[in-house]
């Protein structure tokens, strides 16, 4: 060490030598890292994908007809099934195990072909069986008659409960009870179809008129701001006030009967014909081949990704008040139903699926930075369920047909976890040939981990996995 060197060195203060340790540490995490990506990399090709990036979301769907009728988030662009249907010449069956809000069915439908979908959540079922429905002019003239009474009716009861224990903070008083007075008379629908119909558009309307959004990971209220010097909770009576105009069962029933309205426009003018109307089933899809047995050509999907995303959690105000669930058991046992990607969907299932790969990254984890002692057996779990579905879908799968899979990277405690090429190094291992990887776009991380990942930013990414049998 050179004089120069010492003095630069006595003259660190005690949290920089533990800043600088904590880098030196953080860096050699970050090469074995690196020589795990280059070792399962090895033989995978990537392509990128940019051109795809503004359809791996769901930007475009609030314009989009049909897809239109849910805000459903965590979607991808129909045009991102049409154009891969197109590519590949598609003319066989087509399966998505992971329905969401039906976006894979209704492209297959579009192209007048077969489908097949499963999905663990009642909400995600009832709006893919919905907007694939056949509705004749009858039910349409009809409907429309039914949400002119219901628009017209003065009888509001004021004191209706729901089981939803947060609604009270949830909801505006007279919302809530205009919600609550609108779906009691959802329910007296006689017609199935038109009662169905009418009850999607009701959900549809929740977050809208509610004090909450879904944002992130969970629900967030909307009275809570950020400022620059932090977060401020306004008076919910006083941000409601400013928020909802005056009268508010007027202004519930507006938003409702234009809903209903965009809908039936999309159903006279935009819906095109069902010639093949979809196989829907509310199942794990993991043992979807217990529901149909038909050859698949294309499987087209998007799982839930490897970051503790809870698709019990952002849908819960619509799972209460919709009746879905009606005590917290029964929200506990959906949550378990689902692929294991966040410690609430553990399910004391056996972990299978052992892969070195996967064990030398959660061996990096510090524990003392994961916010939740399950996650490396989260991790485990996920690539433990990929595996067993993709096994399946492999079996299922007619020669020279193909499988895509839209799924994004994730990071625990500075360690990244590239879904993508596992899932890829390991559907070879299943007998898919890999076609390519298309990278689409870059992901975020949290801001604590984004410094210390700076150097593997690559890793961070949304892609498209193309198989082919
Ligand atoms: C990313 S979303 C799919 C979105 C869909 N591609 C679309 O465009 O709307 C993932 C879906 O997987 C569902 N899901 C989670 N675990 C599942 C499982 N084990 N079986 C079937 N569906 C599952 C969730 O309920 C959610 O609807």
């Amino acid at each position: 060490m050179d004089s120069l060197q010492l003095w630069t060195y006595q003259n660190i203060e005690v949290d920089d030598i533990v800043n600088y340790r904590i880098i030196e540490k953080n860096k050699s995490k970050i090469d074995v890292q690196k020589t795990i990506f280059n070792k399962i990399e090895h033989n995978l090709n990537f392509e990128n994908g940019t051109h795809l990036s503004n359809l791996v979301h769901f930007q475009l769907a609030p314009k989009t007809p049909i897809q239109r009728w849910y805000p459903y988030r965590e979607g991808f662009s129909i045009n991102l099934v049409n154009s891969f249907l197109k590519e590949l010449n598609i003319t066989g069956n087509v399966f998505d195990p992971f329905v969401g809000s039906g976006t894979t069915l209704l492209s297959a439908r579009n192209y007048n072909l077969n489908s097949f979908g499963t999905d663990v959540n009642p909400i995600s079922i009832l709006i893919a069986e919905v907007s694939n429905e056949v509705y004749f002019t009858k039910e349409i003239i009809d409907t429309k008659e039914i949400l002119n009474e219901i628009i017209n009716s003065n009888n509001q009861q004021s004191n209706i409960k729901t089981n939803f224990q947060l609604a009270d903070k949830a909801f505006n008083t007279e919302i809530l009870q205009t919600l609550l007075n609108l779906k009691i008379q959802i329910n007296q629908i006689q017609n199935i179809k038109i009662q169905r119909l009418l009850f999607v558009a009701w959900l549809s309307i929740i977050e809208q008129v509610s004090n909450v959004k879904k944002e992130g990971n969970g629900i967030k209220y909307k009275n809570r701001k950020r400022t620059s010097s932090g977060y401020i909770n306004i008076d919910k009576v006083v941000w409601e006030n400013e928020t909802f105009p005056k009268d508010k069962i007027n202004y519930v029933k507006t938003i409702y009967k234009n809903k209903v309205e965009l809908i039936l426009n999309d159903i006279e003018n935009h819906y095109g014909a069902i010639e093949n109307k979809p196989q829907i089933f509310n199942t794990n899809c993991i043992n979807f081949n217990e529901k149909f047995q038909d050859n698949l050509q294309f499987t087209f999907f998007s799982p839930p990704y490897c970051n503790s995303f809870d698709y019990f959690e952002i849908h819960k105000v619509e799972l209460w008040l919709g009746d879905f669930v009606t005590t917290h058991d029964e929200l506990k046992k959906l949550r378990i139903k689902g692929f294991r990607s966040n410690s609430n969907s553990l399910n004391g299932k056996k972990i299978e699926y052992k892969n070195d790969y996967i064990e030398e990254l959660i061996g990096l984890f510090d524990e003392q930075k994961l916010w939740h002692k399950q996650i490396p057996n989260v991790v485990r779990g996920y690539f433990d369920d990929m595996y067993q579905l993709l096994k399946n879908i492999y079996l299922q799968t007619e020669k020279n047909g193909f499988v895509g899979i839209v799924v994004g990277n994730s990071a625990y405690s500075e360690i990244i976890i590239p879904t993508d090429a596992i899932i890829a190094d390991f559907a070879k291992e299943i007998g898919f040939s890999l076609e390519k990887i298309y990278v689409t776009r870059h992901l975020t991380t949290s801001s604590q981990q984004k410094t210390a990942l700076s150097k593997l930013n690559n890793y961070l990414r949304e892609s498209i996995i193309i198989l082919k049998k």
